[in-house]
């Protein structure tokens, strides 16, 4: 599409917008953008666009990515009927299966894949076509983990996903420049529903409150650093893998203890 006769409005992406750090995302970029929430539950999703700011702007997408194949088209179609641009994206739609490596059989370890990653690089492909989104893509934060940069038992292909997503991350931040600025967050243990199940074990709340330096962290604190990335503030920032855990990382110790991050 010509872009100077492309008229249509801009909307930031943000998939995972129904729970935890995606709607965190979802309410810290409100104020200043029209988004596009994804998920895959209509109610939380209602709920989300609820409780951003000006929420009449925003729009809905629903869409399961263990469907992967359908989700290129589903988004296709829905910029074409609401006349929507996406200038930004965030992809922060996850998931996680601990599990030992001897009862990951493909399905499980492709599931992963394609809901962590291969989902992201199909949505890639729908807004970087020209014909769909024009010339309007110019940020992309991926939610990674610290899990990309350290094993843990029962982690392997959530591990293999996020370092997947980091390595997907500089590849793109060196095609996609100086246009598109391209950039991951690898948060720390943040309470969600995805690690409801370690926050409500007191030995592992105790040992958070030990590991990390700076005390528990929250959802909030994960949608700055998005916030940031994808403003005129971080212009000279690409192929940035933003560590945000309260210097858990920096000071990790060998004992071996997972928790869902
Ligand atoms: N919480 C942490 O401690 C932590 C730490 C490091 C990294 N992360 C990463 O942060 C991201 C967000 O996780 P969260 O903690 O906010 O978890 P969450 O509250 O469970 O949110 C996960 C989001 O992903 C969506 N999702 C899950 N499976 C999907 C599928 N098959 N198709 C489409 N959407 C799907 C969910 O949609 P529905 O609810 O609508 O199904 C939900 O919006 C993930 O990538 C996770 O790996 C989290």
């Amino acid at each position: 599409m010509d872009t100077d006769s492309d008229t249509r409005d801009e909307y930031a992406l943000i998939t995972g917008a129904s729970s935890g750090i995606g709607w965190a995302t979802a309410l810290r970029l409100a104020p200043e953008r029209k988004l596009i929430l994804h998920g895959r539950d209509l109610d939380r999703l209602a709920a989300t666009k609820d409780a951003c700011a000006q929420s009449d702007a925003h729009l809905i997408w629903p869409c399961d990515f263990c469907a992967i194949e359908d989700v290129a088209d589903s988004l296709t179609k829905l910029l074409a009927e609401k006349a929507a641009a996406v200038n930004c994206f965030v992809h922060s739609a996850g998931m996680v299966k601990v599990l030992p490596m001897r009862s990951t059989d493909c399905w499980i370890a492709q599931e992963m894949m394609n809901v962590n990653v291969i989902s992201a690089t199909e949505v890639l492909r729908v807004l970087l076509s020209k014909r769909t989104n024009g010339q309007h893509l110019r940020g992309v934060v991926f939610i990674s983990s610290i899990w990309a940069r350290f094993g843990a038992r029962g982690h392997g292909m959530y591990c293999a996903t996020k370092g997947a997503l980091d390595a997907l991350m500089r590849a793109l931040a060196a095609e996609l420049a100086p246009e598109v600025r391209v950039n991951s967050v690898l948060p720390g243990a943040v309470q969600t529903s995805m690690a409801a199940e370690g926050f409500s074990d007191p030995e592992i709340v105790e040992n958070l409150r030990r590991d990390y330096p700076l005390g528990t962290g929250d959802v909030a604190d994960i949608a700055e650093a998005v916030e940031f990335l994808l403003s005129e503030r971080a212009k000279w920032v690409t192929g940035h893998e933003m560590v945000v855990d309260g210097g858990r990382t920096a000071s990790m110790s060998l004992k071996g203890r997972a928790m869902p991050e």
